[in-house]
């Protein structure tokens, strides 16, 4: 199974009308992206590593308008205020890249739980990325895609890429800064494991990830520590990968996965996203462990698990997280595809 990245077209007959289509999956972070050095060009202070999911996928329409500002339906409903906000300052950004003025409808539909910490903002900037570029007929190859999306949501990056990815932090500030802080595909597709996707609150969290990564940069003590760490942790997970060893691929992740809601919660004020349903999926995967199954927990801005383990044992771990009790829906995926145009709009 390989993934090759989607290279888009350049075109520049665009005119009022001109439509795209894309979709896109999430991405759990193996090595987690948290805390930018540069909060408006979305530059992360350490690199991160993610696999893209086969489930859950956004689409999302771009459609250049008439009018005068950016019209945003987000699930069937009309897009006010600040998620409103951030999708017409993407379009800014790409209306600048491509020199175009027109306004754009954007129709965007998520099959996933939405800001629930389940990088639902991945799958959602990947798609409007690539959407847009081609609405705009904005040239952009993959990598460009990339540190596109990386503006929208910094994990987006990541999404524009299937199977395992690498997202670089990159060098320097400003336009270097920009240049180098893009995602890539890394391989390592042998290794092939399940990701159980531990469902216990479809709330939207009430602290967004920027929030609460600013306060963790500004105001924990434990966050140097934490990041020191995951430029460490990001080579020998590149490497745990490479010989397909699960067991060090679960350890890396869980244990920087922890590190990161540590970091949180020494914050001032602290951010908890740990529910007690989140704690009672944990003890699960560590009873899974004494019994012999290589099963190792992740945990994004929000309450929900995702386990790791081989796919000869993901029936069992997904039905032993059921049994946590009624408040906990599994989903299993397995690695997935980069982001795509599909045919039918017509650029
Ligand atoms: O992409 P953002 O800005 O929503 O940040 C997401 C951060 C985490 O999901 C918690 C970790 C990651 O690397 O995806």
């Amino acid at each position: 199974m390989t993934f090759t990245p989607v290279e888009l077209e350049v075109d520049t007959r665009v005119e009022i009308g001109s439509e795209a289509v894309a979709v896109a999956h999430p991405n759990i972070a193996l090595v987690k992206y948290w805390g930018k050095r540069d909060e408006t060009l979305a530059l992360p202070v350490t690199g991160s590593l993610s696999m893209t999911l086969d489930i859950y996928p956004t689409t999302t329409t771009v459609r250049l308008i008439e009018g005068p500002s950016d019209v945003v339906e987000l699930n069937g409903s009309t897009a006010t205020g600040a998620s409103y906000a951030r999708v017409a300052r993407f379009l800014d950004l790409i209306r600048a890249r491509s020199g175009r003025s027109e306004h754009a409808l954007v129709v965007s539909a998520n099959t996933g739980p939405t800001g629930a910490g389940l990088a639902s903002s991945a799958s959602g900037f990947a798609a409007l990325a690539g959407a847009a570029a081609a609405a705009y007929g904005l040239g952009a190859d993959a990598r460009a895609l990339s540190r596109l999306a990386r503006r929208g949501s910094g994990s987006a990056s990541r999404s524009i890429f299937g199977g395992f990815v690498v997202w670089h932090a990159g060098e320097g500030e400003g336009e270097a800064g920009d240049l180098s802080s893009y995602a890539e595909p890394i391989g390592g597709e042998a290794l092939d494991p399940a990701l159980i996707v531990a469902v216990t609150d479809h709330q939207e969290k009430a602290v967004s990830s920027r929030e609460a990564m600013r306060r963790t940069c500004a105001s924990s003590p434990l966050y140097p520590g934490w990041a020191g760490d995951s430029a460490l942790a990001l080579d020998e997970m590149r490497k745990a990968i490479e010989r397909r060893d699960l067991p060090a691929v679960g350890e890396i992740a869980e244990r920087n996965a922890l590190g990161m809601h540590a970091s949180m919660l020494m914050a001032r004020p602290p951010i908890r996203y740990l529910s007690p349903q989140s704690i009672a999926v944990l003890d699960a995967v560590l009873a899974l462990r004494a019994d012999g199954i290589a099963a190792y927990a992740t945990i994004d801005a929000g309450p929900n698990v995702t386990v790791l383990c081989a796919r000869a044992d993901e029936d069992r771990v997904a039905a032993t997280l059921r049994a946590v009790g009624d408040f906990v829906d599994t989903r299993t995926a397995h690695l997935g595809p980069g982001a795509t145009l599909v045919p039918g709009g017509d650029r």
